[in-house]
């Protein structure tokens, strides 16, 4: 069976692609609420090193890897590195198996929270509605939750279906400057409101003081996260990528939109938030909840334009949830399709049913179902991990993307031979700044160190990411 490969119409269907992949719920709903749990300020300052110094190398690793090999996360790993290092590919389309059985289920969230604010843009905010009331019961409604992902996970295996160029490039090229205008429509909204102010000096204003060493691994890890790296997605993408295409220029261009997306995620739900008088405690207890729960109502009383805008911010965030969920979903497909030789149309219909399943089992976590809302795996007390949702956030950012990543670093550091990755990186095509040595040095000390201590922090000192 010899389907022709995919790859992207030019550079900049790369370079969108893998920014669709990398921000998504990590920008609008993970980032701002850690920024709010670490205080802000010296917390941003901190992961912009680590977006640096380990997340940007890290991209480019992956990206040759894949381009090196025009193969996928199992197959590009044999062939750059060597036979056994399949396995590493493998643990990254487990990974992202599993990452996309959870992560739909809150993409279905802001699927509901689209249709709810539309209802109140047309029939008006309900005055006596309690939001946290409204969450409880729609994560614990089991018909609801099932439907939401069901309709996300068809959207995603809609798009995977059409391929590299039909379906994943045409998305992201259409949906990111969309998610762009939305998100500007919105910081000009913000930045007019009183809070903005102290929104910008939380959140800018570095005070080491008010750091603790745990904020630190927590920055480190979301950085992984965020930028989609440690699971082989980066190499996936990398391998539909042309020769004739700087593979450090693309990637400076992907970490810098997905930061600058994350920081004005961020400002914009902290104007929201220090506008309101006690709205700071009140969201203290719930970070999670900030996009769910304190901020639906808030367009209806604070925001101005908050009735148009409310409706737009959801759609904003399922759009960019859709750009992830393809790209992880890519991976498992591409499995199928490189190494086991079936169809791409076969292959995406199967990968995404089997995650599906999973997917069922994330979105019954919170309602009352025997096993899937009670399992406990990890962590006791206070940081138990009950239900099959978090277990899986908690495996998978523990666990499996940190120790992908760290395997990635060593592959490309230590395993691959200098001629190998120099002959990706530097080919007349790099951009002035770019400086291989430097590269070579951070990939071979700077982030092995930097990842092996969230191994060991996770292992050893009970440090949580999810
Ligand atoms: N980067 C995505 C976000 O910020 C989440 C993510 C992590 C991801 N790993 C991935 C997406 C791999 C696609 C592929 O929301």
């Amino acid at each position: 069976m010899t389907e022709q490969r995919g790859n992207w119409t030019s550079s900049m269907g790369f370079v969108l692609a893998a920014t669709g992949s990398a921000i998504g719920l990590g920008n609008l709903w993970k980032f701002p609420f850690i920024t709010w749990e670490n205080n802000g300020g010296a917390f941003v300052l901190v992961y912009l090193i680590c977006i640096a110094a380990v997340g940007l190398p890290i991209m480019m690793a992956e990206v040759l890897i894949g381009r090196k090999s025009q193969k996928s996360a199992v197959g590009a790993l044999k062939e750059a590195v060597g036979p056994a290092w399949g396995l590493v590919g493998g643990w990254g389309v487990v990974c992202g198996f599993i990452l996309l059985s959870y992560y739909t289920v809150i993409a279905g969230w802001s699927l509901f929270y689209f249709t709810k604010t539309l209802g109140w843009t047309a029939t008006g905010f309900p005055a006596d509605l309690q939001t946290g009331e409204l969450f409880g019961a729609q994560v614990s409604n089991a018909g609801l939750q099932v439907m939401l992902s069901l309709g996300f996970t068809i959207a995603t295996i809609s798009v995977v279906y059409f391929g590299v160029q039909k379906g994943i490039e045409r998305i992201a090229r259409i949906f990111l400057p969309i998610l762009f205008a939305i998100l500007l429509l919105l910081l000009v909204s913000a930045l007019g409101m009183s809070g903005s102010g102290e929104a910008l000096a939380f959140i800018f204003r570095p005070d080491f003081g008010r750091l603790e060493p745990s904020g630190l691994l927590e920055a480190l890890g979301h950085s992984f996260f965020t930028l989609s790296l440690g699971m082989g997605a980066m190499i996936t993408f990398g391998s539909y990528m042309d020769r004739n295409q700087s593979i450090a220029k693309a990637s400076a261009l992907i970490v810098c939109l997905d930061t600058l997306i994350a920081l004005v995620a961020t400002v914009i739900m902290f104007s929201v938030i220090f506008s309101v008088p006690g709205m700071a405690e009140q969201v203290g207890s719930s970070t999670v909840g900030m996009l769910f729960i304190s901020l639906p109502a808030l367009f209806y009383s604070e925001v101005p334009f908050g009735a148009l805008l409310g409706p737009l911010f959801y759609v904003l965030v399922a759009l960019a949830a859709l750009t992830s969920t393809v790209s992880l979903l890519e991976v498992v497909t591409s499995f199928l399709i490189d190494e086991r030789g079936i169809t791409r149309h076969k292959a995406t219909v199967m990968s995404g049913g089997a995650i599906f399943v999973f997917t069922i089992m994330a979105a019954l976590s919170f309602a009352d179902v025997p096993i899937l809302s009670t399992m406990h795996l990890f962590g006791e007390g206070d940081t138990a991990k009950i239900g099959w949702f978090s277990t899986a956030d908690h495996f998978v950012s523990n666990w499996m993307l940190p120790t992908g990543g760290f395997a990635i670093t060593m592959a490309a550091g230590w395993f691959m031979t200098r001629e190998a990755t120099e002959g990706e990186l530097v080919d007349g095509t790099e951009p002035r700044w770019f400086h291989y040595g430097a590269w070579r040095f951070f990939i071979r000390f700077v982030a092995p160190i930097a990842v092996g201590a969230i191994i060991v922090s996770v292992m050893f000192f009970n440090v949580d990411f999810s």
